[in-house]
């Protein structure tokens, strides 16, 4: 081996941090650790290597993974990835809404693989504390702005995220939730054409309304009530995938339509009104938990590492396929048995209260994933309880 190849294995290690450090042939917390050892025997012995125990092994492993990058031990596998090599070569990737709830999580994938990645927000209901960890990384880069207004970058990869997605904060000022959707879509649209990137909309089950259709399939149009206090984002959403279509249409945009259902998970925001954070801080204050109407409406709830996942896949698939996808659990609960959950989970004294149904709210949401399954190989992973237990954990956190 020579020092260029040498070299070369140097990088696999520190791309592939996270899975060296949990071979168990290595014994180490931290690639870099290993990575320094190894360059310590680089100048010990001088070009002349040798390893021992279980750095010896570890050692091994990087060097088949240069050619297969897949490695079978104790019965377990370890995929390792391919680094990206120089920042000319990264993938440059908007992520707009990047500061919110979805936004952080696919931030911190995307730099952890080794892309470039541009977080655009205007902190309306997010926040620099989400994606504080990542400020200071040379392949990450925040940028304040709302995106009703036009922006212009080189990139590679459009996510849109940008959009108030609580209905506390959305129905707060109904006019700009409609105006980031259309014009934020219209945008980030233009921007996708003048650098003939791919860009991926974020839209929400919400376009389905209050639907007819149970589970609902990408096919069904939807029941929307278009002058209601919920409209504005609905029919927002609903009119940003009209406009990805036309882009599509007209002008021959490379574009991803996701629908998400109900996502939950650390770093939604503990005021936002939605029925997880809601449950879960009214159970750890040992309040009351309150169910709008009778308890018997059902939701299905995704944990967000499951979306990410179905994200990436989205943007990663072929051209032809542009959506749109639901991407979402499709298990199924109803908001009684939710809290029920929520109060064995967190031992919390609570009793369970009921209030009036709020105006338009859906009796029931539940995604028919076949179309996930078949294009994205995706479906979700991570079940109610061992998800509830990730964020009461945060929300305790927090407290
Ligand atoms: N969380 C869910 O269950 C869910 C379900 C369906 C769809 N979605 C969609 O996913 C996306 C992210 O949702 P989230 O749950 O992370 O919500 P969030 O409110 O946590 O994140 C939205 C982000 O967009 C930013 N933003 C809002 N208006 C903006 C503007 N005009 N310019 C720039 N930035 C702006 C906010 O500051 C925030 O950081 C949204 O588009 C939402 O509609 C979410």
């Amino acid at each position: 081996m020579d020092f260029r190849q040498f070299k070369q294995l140097l990088k696999y290690a520190d791309h592939n941090a996270e899975a060296i450090s949990q071979m168990p042939e290595v014994n180490l917390s931290k690639s870099y650790i290993f990575r320094d050892i190894l360059k310590c025997y680089l100048v010990v012995k001088n070009g002349k290597f040798s390893f021992k125990n279980r750095l010896n092994r570890a050692f091994e492993c990087l060097k088949h993974g240069v050619t297969s990058y897949t490695f079978v031990r104790y019965n377990k596998e370890y995929q390792l990835e391919e680094p990206k090599t120089t920042f000319s070569e990264m993938k440059r990737i908007l992520v707009t809404g990047g500061a919110g709830f979805i936004g952080s999580h696919l931030c911190d994938r995307l730099v952890k693989e080794g892309n470039d990645v541009i977080c655009l927000d205007n902190f309306y209901t997010g926040s620099k504390e989400n994606v504080w960890h990542l400020i200071g990384k040379p392949n990450f880069e925040i940028v304040r702005h709302d995106v009703c207004q036009p922006y212009w970058a080189e990139i590679d990869e459009i996510y849109n995220l940008a959009c108030p997605a609580s209905p506390v904060y959305y129905q707060n000022d109904p006019i700009q939730t409609t105006k980031t959707s259309v014009f934020g879509a219209y945008f980030m649209l233009g921007l996708a054409r003048r650098t003939k990137c791919k860009i991926l909309q974020s839209s929400t089950s919400e376009v389905y309304g209050d639907p007819t259709v149970h589970p609902q399939p990408e096919t069904y149009w939807g029941n929307v009530n278009m002058i209601g206090v919920r409209s504005c984002y609905d029919e927002g959403k609903r009119c940003a995938e009209t406009l990805f279509y036309d882009y599509h249409r007209l002008h021959g945009l490379r574009i991803k339509i996701i629908r998400i259902f109900n996502t939950y998970g650390p770093r939604m925001a503990e005021n936002d009104g939605r029925v997880i954070s809601n449950f879960i801080m009214q159970a750890l204050r040992g309040e009351d938990i309150t169910i709008y109407g009778d308890g018997t409406q059902t939701r299905s709830f995704q944990y967000v590492s499951d979306l990410i996942e179905g994200m990436i896949r989205m943007m990663n698939s072929g051209d032809d396929f542009t959506g749109p996808v639901n991407i979402g659990n499709p298990g199924e609960f109803t908001m009684l048995e939710l809290a029920e959950k929520v109060i064995a989970m967190t031992g919390s004294k609570s009793k369970i209260v009921f209030s009036p149904l709020p105006s338009d709210d859906p009796k029931m949401r539940k995604p028919d994933i076949a179309l996930a399954k078949a294009k994205l190989n995706w479906e979700p992973k991570v079940g109610l309880d061992e998800g509830l237990k990730e964020t009461i954990d945060y929300f305790k956190s927090r407290l």
